[in-house]
């Protein structure tokens, strides 16, 4: 039975993203009235603190972080929080913890959700106090933040030992990329409208591109991204469900098994992707905007190889797209922030216009994820004149900008969605152990293959698109990244 949880547990409350996303969508939704009137939320985390300590902790992050322009009520959002100081990788003070959390409560309106925002060394002594205490049985669902391991490995270690406790359907694996609005809307523009479906396929389609381009560069995460770099923080999750969203098959209902089926079908159809199909690069010094940045090395403090920028060419061997290359790209102190994704068709069978001097282009569909929500389609139109000279044609963007057409709604904060669902027990915009999983297999052959060509990062210079070669990654087939 689904129930809606009325005690909300947040492992790794004083975090940074408990911080930036987690206590914002929370206030937000709290003073929006959509939590449970009666919602408990106990924060935990090793700091000592009293509630009130943490309340004052809590109130100066909604200061700094909570959306401005919204009428938010913080102050009987931080009535809501208590707080019981833990240290997790330890079994003493998880049943303090569970005295804190109180009686769990039955039947469709009461129950806990579980969120561990914290280090993933962390999940298996987590459940295992959670479990020892009375605190992973009944009306419970546990939220893991990624990473969810660093390899397939890991990642099955942390699947098996949270599945020793939970059932899946009570797991909710977060990618924060599947809380966006426009990346829900992807599949309102797919399975919404008639007029794509029957084009979308390898023999209208001829490439797909999906970029993830961030300004920012190490930020105060030095410890993680460097154990991680480009490919496993960004293309594992992020980029790999975008690519499945875009790929997968029509579902038969919108409902997370039918959703999560199609995915996970498209994430192990894709090709494991050679060495020379991707390109690694490191930023060095350089500007953006205009302001000068430091390199990634002088960040970091010390030498490293990893890779602050990967693209990749890879393929969905399936019927659907066969030979039709998917072009991936990531990285950090990229001269915009920006993620979109370009479905560039093929050339029209036969021109009518060339006897008269015009060219065509083929179509383009591209699809604003952030910062700039919208659709823009690219169609050939004539140019108005009297055409003594010839026909003129151009390519003539028909665009929907999103905050236009929804000036109405609110626009929110993805963990605002997620921690609703996490709430109330709907898994759709959750990732399955058999996706991770896949995903997991393909990233792990990449680094395979890099470790046997002894693939080490290419500088860029923080601004840029990149290294020189992620141009010709794509060049070579004739085709150019679109560039915002
Ligand atoms: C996180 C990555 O998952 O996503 C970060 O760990 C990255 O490195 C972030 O900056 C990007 O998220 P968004 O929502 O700003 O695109």
């Amino acid at each position: 039975m689904n129930f809606t949880a009325n005690k909300l547990l947040l492992f790794g409350a004083t975090g940074d993203l408990s911080q930036r996303m987690l206590l914002p969508s929370l206030c937000a939704l709290h003073s929006e009235g959509l939590l449970p009137e009666n919602m408990q939320i106990i924060c935990t985390a090793r700091t000592e603190y009293t509630d009130q300590e943490f309340r004052d902790f809590a109130r100066d992050a909604l200061a700094r972080f909570l959306p401005k322009g919204r009428d938010l009520k913080i102050e009987p959002f931080l009535e809501c929080l208590t707080y019981q100081d833990l240290d997790a990788s330890t079994p003493e003070g998880f049943d303090t913890l569970a005295k804190k959390v109180g009686p769990i409560g039955k039947g469709d309106k009461e129950g806990l959700s579980i969120f561990l925002s914290t280090a993933p060394f962390l999940f298996e002594p987590t459940i295992k106090g959670l479990t020892a205490n009375g605190l992973a049985t009944g009306n419970v669902r546990i939220g893991l933040e990624k990473p969810l391991g660093t390899d397939l490995g890991t990642s099955q270690e942390i699947n098996d030992a949270v599945a020793s406790a939970f059932p899946e359907d009570r797991i909710f694996r977060i990618d924060h990329y599947l809380g966006k609005e426009t990346v829900q809307n992807l599949l309102a523009l797919r399975f919404a409208n008639i007029m794509f479906e029957p084009l979308w396929n390898a023999a209208h389609i001829d490439h797909v591109q999906i970029t993830v381009a961030e300004t920012v560069g190490l930020e105060s995460r030095a410890g993680y991204y460097d154990g991680s770099g480009a490919l496993r923080d960004m293309v594992q999750n992020h980029m790999l469900q975008l690519l499945a969203l875009v790929a997968m098959e029509p579902p038969t209902s919108f409902d997370a098994t039918a959703i999560r089926d199609e995915k996970v079908k498209i994430l192990r159809a894709l090709r494991p992707a050679v060495a020379g199909e991707t390109v690694t690069g490191q930023y060095r010094a350089g500007a953006i905007k205009g302001e000068a940045v430091p390199g990634y090395d002088q960040e970091l403090g010390k030498d490293s190889d990893t890779e602050t920028f990967v693209a990749i060419k890879t393929h969905v061997d399936n019927w659907r797209w066969k030979g039709v290359p998917f072009y991936l790209r990531t990285g950090k102190r990229l001269p915009i922030r920006m993620t979109e994704i370009v479905v560039q068709f093929r050339c029209i069978p036969y021109s009518i216009f060339e006897g008269r001097g015009a060219k065509t282009v083929p179509n383009q569909l591209v699809i604003g994820i952030q910062p700039r929500e919208n659709i823009r389609l690219s169609l050939m139109s004539k140019v108005p004149g009297l055409d003594r000279e010839g026909i003129r044609l151009r390519a003539t963007p028909l665009d929907i900008a999103m905050p236009d057409a929804f000036a109405g709604p609110q626009r929110r904060i993805a963990y605002e969605r997620l921690l609703l669902d996490l709430v109330e027990g709907d898994q759709t915009l959750f990732v399955r152990r058999d996706e991770v999983e896949a995903q997991w297999e393909w990233i792990d052959g990449i680094r395979a293959s890099w470790t046997e060509n002894d693939t080490r990062p290419k500088t860029y210079t923080a601004g840029s698109w990149g290294p020189t070669s992620a141009i010709g990654l794509t060049e070579r087939d004739g085709v150019t990244w679109h560039e915002g």
